[in-house]
């Protein structure tokens, strides 16, 4: 069986997902970047180990990630799970797990990398939206695509209402995502594109607004 690592920031609700549905692998630790952070708690309530590795003892960004990179690799996992962890990795961080990290991200990338993905769909007026789970590169919010979720936006929405559509939809593809990986179904192949022996292929669209009933 494969050996998870789960890395946190806040609320972890997308934890707290991955911590209720049979991955398939072990969840070895649960790490937070901040000692604060809500979803350690889901951590704690499982009987997970957790630790924390605060980007706060650091004086910059490659010491961070070295520390973070011990605290993981004591759990010498086959995969390093980013849930909502809010800081960005420096390259040699990335590298060193290639392949092996992947992320969640709200919104169908490659549109709206970054921070405040749903005010900048609401803002563009786009009619749909979604998340994506992708292996982490140095390219920020770019790497290869595994899942996407889409979601319709409505006018009357809000960046509340909208994320809250598009949370519901991470905490379906991201058990999905992770389990693929642990099965091998899913992996990284030497081209830098995403290999996925699901066979079966979806017969389906997403039209927003609907179409009217003629
Ligand atoms: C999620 O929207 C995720 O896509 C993004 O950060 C948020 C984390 O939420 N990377 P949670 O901590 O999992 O509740």
């Amino acid at each position: 069986m494969k050996n998870i690592v789960i890395i946190i920031s806040g609320r972890g609700s997308n934890l707290q997902a991955l911590l209720n549905e049979n991955l398939g692998c072990s969840i070895r630790a649960v790490i937070s970047s901040r000692a604060d952070a809500a979803g350690l708690s889901f951590a704690k309530e499982k009987g997970i180990p957790y630790s924390v590795v605060s980007h706060r003892d650091h004086p910059d960004r490659a010491s961070f990630d070295a520390a973070l990179a011990i605290e993981i690799d004591r759990y010498h996992p086959d995969f390093v799970v980013l849930a909502g962890f809010m800081r960005i990795l420096t390259e040699a961080f990335v590298m060193r797990y290639a392949g092996r990290l992947i992320n969640i991200h709200p919104s169908l990338l490659p549109a709206y990398p970054g921070m405040h993905t749903h005010a900048k769909a609401l803002e563009d007026g786009v009619k749909i939206h979604g998340c994506t789970v992708h292996f982490v590169t140095p390219d920020l919010d770019h790497g290869p695509i595994i899942i996407q979720a889409a979601v319709p936006v409505f006018e009357e929405d809000t960046e509340q209402t909208l994320g809250e559509r598009v949370l519901r939809e991470e905490h379906r593809i991201y058990p999905q995502a992770v389990r693929w990986l642990c099965s091998g179904r899913v992996r990284l192949g030497e081209n830098g594109k995403v290999i996925n022996d699901r066979s079966s292929r979806m017969d389906a669209s997403l039209i927003s607004p609907s179409l009217e009933e003629t």
